[in-house]
C-alpha cells in the first residue's frame, strides 16, 4: 500500500470539457487531483476539494485497475476512514475498511457489506472522477451529504 499522501495539497482547477455542465452550482468546476501513473492499484491517495465552501477531505483510489473516489468519512459516524493516515484498503486489497469499528465497503461501489449493522447497505459519498490523459480530475459530489 503506498504512502503517499497528497493531504493539504492545494488543488488546481481544471476547465470541465465542453458539454459537460450539469446545471449544479459547482458545474463546471473540476480539480486535478493527480496522475494515474502514481497509483497503482491496491494505492490510494488523499486530496482536499472544496465543497460547499470548505475544504473537504476525499480519497482516491485504485482498485483492481480502475479509478474511484469518495468523500473521506464513514457512514457509521461521520468520521474519517483512515486513523493510520492513507489506509484504506484491508483483505489484501479486496475491501475498503473503516478502521474505528471495522465497516467493510465495497471499493468500486461504496457499499457497505460488513460492519456495524446501521451501517450495512449505505455507501460512501462517491465523488466523480474524469480521466484525460492520464490526469485524475475530481468534482463536488453531486449529492448532498450529512455533516
Ligand atoms: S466510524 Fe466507521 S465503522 Fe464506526
Amino acid at each position: 500500500m503506498s504512502e503517499k499522501s497528497d493531504r493539504g495539497a492545494a488543488l488546481r482547477r481544471g476547465r470541465a470539457p465542453r458539454g459537460g455542465a450539469s446545471g449544479r452550482r459547482d458545474a463546471g468546476v473540476r480539480y486535478l487531483v493527480g496522475h494515474t501513473a502514481d497509483l497503482k492499484p491496491g494505492e490510494s491517495m488523499k486530496f482536499l476539494m472544496p465543497v460547499r465552501g470548505a475544504d473537504e477531505e476525499c480519497f482516491v483510489i485504485n482498485f483492481r485497475g480502475r479509478f474511484h473516489a469518495y468523500v473521506n468519512r464513514c457512514r457509521h459516524v461521520p468520521m474519517a476512514m483512515d486513523w493510520v493516515d492513507n489506509q484504506f484498503f484491508a483483505e489484501r486489497g479486496r475491501y475498503l475498511m473503516c478502521q474505528t469499528h471495522n465497516a467493510y465497503y465495497e471499493p468500486a461501489s461504496g457499499e457497505c457489506i460488513a460492519g456495524p449493522p446501521e451501517t450495512c447497505g449505505k455507501a460512501l459519498y462517491r465523488v466523480p472522477l474524469e480521466i484525460e490523459d492520464g490526469r485524475l480530475y475530481a468534482r463536488p459530489p453531486e449529492s448532498e451529504f450529512e455533516d
